[in-house]
């Protein structure tokens, strides 16, 4: 990051004026609810999980971004897939790891993880 310059009070690098490459966009749920069920944590698990499958920011990778509240909080942690437009609920190491092995690198929808099994 030593590129980084200040221009008319905002920071700016050269990295940062392109879409990093991805096939799916992956939203994680850090907002207060799904933070007080372990957010936080799954979302280390998540991402050491896809760089262990080197699927962050590849071609046909993950780009991982971290978001407020989703809505749907009594089922988080919330992790919401696109394209698919696949709405999850991960309460476990063990299900980030079945989601990022089932969905984001097999490209199966993990059915008994969508919150719709779940209500
Ligand atoms: S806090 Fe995560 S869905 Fe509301």
């Amino acid at each position: 990051m030593s590129e980084i310059k200040t221009v008319d009070g905002v920071d700016t690098h050269p990295d940062w004026s392109h879409v990093p490459e991805h096939a799916r966009h992956v939203f994680l749920c850090t907002g207060p609810r799904c933070t007080q069920r372990g957010a936080q944590q799954l979302w280390k698990t998540l991402r050491r999980h896809l760089l262990e499958h080197d699927r962050i920011e590849t071609p046909g990778g993950v780009l991982l971004t971290r978001t407020h509240c989703q809505f749907p909080c009594n089922l988080g942690p919330i992790v919401t897939v696109y394209p698919e437009r696949c709405w999850y609920g991960v309460r476990s190491n063990d299900e980030v790891r079945r989601l990022v092995e089932g969905h984001l690198v097999g490209g199966e929808v993990v059915a008994d993880l969508l919150i719709k099994a779940r209500t």
